[in-house]
């Protein structure tokens, strides 16, 4: 069901199952394994299962409202076996996105994670945060208003998929005059803070935890 396909050696689009892994555009029906990579890969690129009681919680903050909110801008890419091994999810606008999500995202989970709860400090971070989201400033969204999360589980890495995924949303997004795209990356993620760089974002806010955001123009 492809509908391209990225070579290891090129970035060229070819036929369908010529070559693997591929990317495939995303549907609502990837969201288990949606939820499942960002485990996989959410201790700055490693896996997190053990670091959480409900380690979904990573996916139902940083991927999963996106694909719901707007399949036609996320990609998945298929391992050999062609089994989803990566994804990039993303949205145009990140302020009517944070709206959407206080309308339609957060209501059903701070139902079913409630605050009171006893769980432990790492997935207590993640329920306080669902019931009391970081809003995106003005100063970020204003040049930079879309956003995207990108995770690659280890046996897709290194063959040219990031940039793949990259390109393609970049494509999508100048399609629809949007003038920038910026991302949230953990301070201690070097690998990806250099794979971003290489691909032209570059840090516009440093947080206090050392996290960084950052931004890509695009016009
Ligand atoms: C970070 C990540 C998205 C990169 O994707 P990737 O498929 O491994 O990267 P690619 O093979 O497409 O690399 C694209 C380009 O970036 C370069 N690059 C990749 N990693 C780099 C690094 N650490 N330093 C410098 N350049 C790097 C590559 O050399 C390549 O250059 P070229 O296209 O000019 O030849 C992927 O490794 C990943 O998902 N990691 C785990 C999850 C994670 O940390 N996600 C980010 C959370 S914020």
């Amino acid at each position: 069901m492809a509908v391209f396909a990225v070579g290891r050696a090129s970035l060229h689009v070819q036929h369908y199952s010529e070559t693997v892994p591929d990317l495939r555009p995303a549907a609502l029906s990837d969201l288990d394994a949606v939820t499942a990579i960002c485990t996989l890969t959410g201790d700055d690129g490693s896996d997190a299962t053990g670091l959480y009681d409900s380690p979904e919680l990573l996916a139902l903050h940083w991927a999963s409202p996106h694909l719901t909110a707007a399949p036609e801008l996320c990609t998945i890419v298929i391992d050999d076996d062609g089994v989803p091994a990566g994804y990039l999810v993303a949205t145009t606008d990140t302020v009517a996105f944070e709206q959407w999500c206080e309308r339609m995202w957060w209501p059903p989970l701070r139902a079913r994670y409630p605050l009171q709860t006893p769980r432990r400090d790492r997935d207590q971070e993640l329920v306080e945060l669902l019931h009391s989201p970081d809003l995106t400033s003005a100063s970020v969204t204003d040049a930079f208003p879309a956003h995207l999360h990108i995770n690659l589980l280890p046996q897709v890495q290194g063959r040219g998929l990031g940039r793949a995924l990259i390109d393609r949303l970049v494509d999508q997004l100048r399609e629809r005059t949007v003038a920038g795209v910026h991302l949230g990356v953990s301070g201690t993620n070097t690998r990806a803070i250099a794979f971003y760089e290489h691909l032209g974002f570059s840090a516009i806010v440093v947080e206090d935890d050392g996290g960084l955001i950052m931004g890509r123009r695009l016009l």
